[in-house]
């Protein structure tokens, strides 16, 4: 389950040029089903009107420590009270001083001071007062008290320089925020590998063999994990899918770099999900120089070799794992032999022909000895939630 979904949010938007990001930010929050409050700095008054963040989450929003209508219910700390996660976005230099220092003359400051909700600071400021030693050493202070820092990035700067002080993306503080209220979830403090993509098996420097694997199972599974306060590795194919943020992300490309990965990754790990769609056979030799055509040959012939099979090779006591099985036939009886031949505590089996490159997905999920679970089709992110759910329950011991 998505941690946004009605959670109670307090975005507080400080005096930046990225201000106006914030506003993409809110609307993103409140699409994703948070109760968003909005507190505007002094500052950040000057660069965006109330109007905008009143529009995005039909309430009003809060500007003043000492606005009559709010305190007349003792605003500042039941803001503080009700909100499950505080996120300051765009902080200024101003702000990130203020917080460090517990300046509590105005609403953020004295909410900041009065909650014990967890804090999230995502800097944006030109690139020498990032760098500045005020700002370093006031988030240090931050950090040491356990609020979650998230950027800046590099990149081309409102002063028209490049540097370190762009505001984070959208994508990676929504990540963020969905990692710090997952933390102490179901799943905290176990580790799971998941692997996503198509592998790519190289032909020669320019040419690979592949599938139509997107990636979008494995990256929702992970972001489900997470989601739920466990520890991820993603080991992932090339894909144009944006990284899953608070997962460490392996990259890989062939069926051996996976294998090796998988076995890296799953030492010291509780959970395998396989998601990836692993090449069965790899060209027997990858040519160190482009292919070039024959001349009057209209044919030509690749000599391939089998890869391993990285679940049924794995073998780390232990360790739960957990299958995927594309089939186009006979998808039950197929995927059944594979959950026994690999020794695996969950198949979830799916019709290659509508699973792979699709937005959404309808799977029969099998376990030892059980009669298998029919799962309707429906969108990837909530299927990984249900499959999340599931390796929960295996790990505690029981069936799903
Ligand atoms: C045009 C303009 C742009 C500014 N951009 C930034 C910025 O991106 N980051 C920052 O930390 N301060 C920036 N400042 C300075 C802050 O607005 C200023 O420090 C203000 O007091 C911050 O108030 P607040 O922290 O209460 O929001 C800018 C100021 C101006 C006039």
């Amino acid at each position: 389950m998505n941690p946004l979904a009605s959670a109670s949010i307090v975005v507080a938007v400080s005096g930046g040029i990225a201000a106006y990001k914030a506003a993409d930010l809110v609307s993103s929050l409140t699409q994703a089903g948070a109760r968003v409050e909005v507190i505007l700095t002094r500052g950040a008054r000057e660069f965006i009107r109330p109007l905008t963040f009143q529009a995005l989450t039909h309430r009003p929003v809060h500007e003043d420590l000492f606005e009559p209508w709010t305190e007349a219910s003792l605003g500042h700390v039941s803001l503080a009270r009700d909100t499950a996660l505080l996120i300051v976005a765009p902080a200024s230099a101003n702000t990130i001083a203020r917080l460090a220092l517990g300046m509590a003359d105005d609403l953020l400051g004295a909410v900041a001071l009065a909650t014990g909700a967890p804090i999230l600071v995502a800097p944006a400021m030109e690139h020498h007062m990032f760098h500045h030693p005020a700002t370093r050493g006031h988030l240090t202070t931050l950090r040491g008290w356990g609020v979650t820092v998230i950027g800046p990035t590099s990149g081309r700067l409102a002063s028209g320089e490049t540097g370190d002080g762009r505001l984070a993306g959208v994508p990676e503080i929504i990540g963020a925020a969905r990692q710090v209220l997952g933390r102490g979830g179901p799943l905290a403090g176990r580790r799971i590998v998941v692997t996503a993509g198509g592998t790519r098996e190289p032909l020669d420097p320019v040419r690979y063999l592949t599938n139509g694997s997107s990636g979008l199972m494995g990256y929702a599974i992970a972001r489900a994990a997470i989601d739920v306060g466990a520890t991820v590795s993603l080991i992932s194919t090339p894909v144009v899918l944006p990284a899953v943020v608070g997962a460490e992300m392996v990259h890989v490309g062939t069926a051996l770099e996976m294998a090796t990965a998988v076995d890296e990754q799953t030492a010291r790990a509780d959970v395998l999900v396989m998601a990836a769609a692993v090449a069965d056979f790899r060209p027997a030799t990858a040519a160190a120089h482009k292919v070039k055509k024959q001349g009057g040959t209209a044919t030509m012939t690749l000599d391939l070799v089998l890869n391993p099979d990285i679940l049924a090779g794995l073998d780390r006591p232990g360790l739960i794992k957990v299958g995927f099985a594309a089939e186009t036939d006979d998808l039950v009886a197929n995927a059944r032999a594979k959950l026994d031949a690999k020794g695996l505590a969950m198949i979830v089996a799916n019709d290659a022909r509508d699973a792979i490159g699709s937005p959404d997905n309808e799977v029969v999920l099998l376990t030892p000895g059980a009669e298998p679970e029919y799962v309707p089709r429906m969108d990837k992110d909530d299927l990984a939630a249900i499959l999340i759910a599931r390796v929960g329950t295996l790990l505690a011991g029981n069936r799903p």
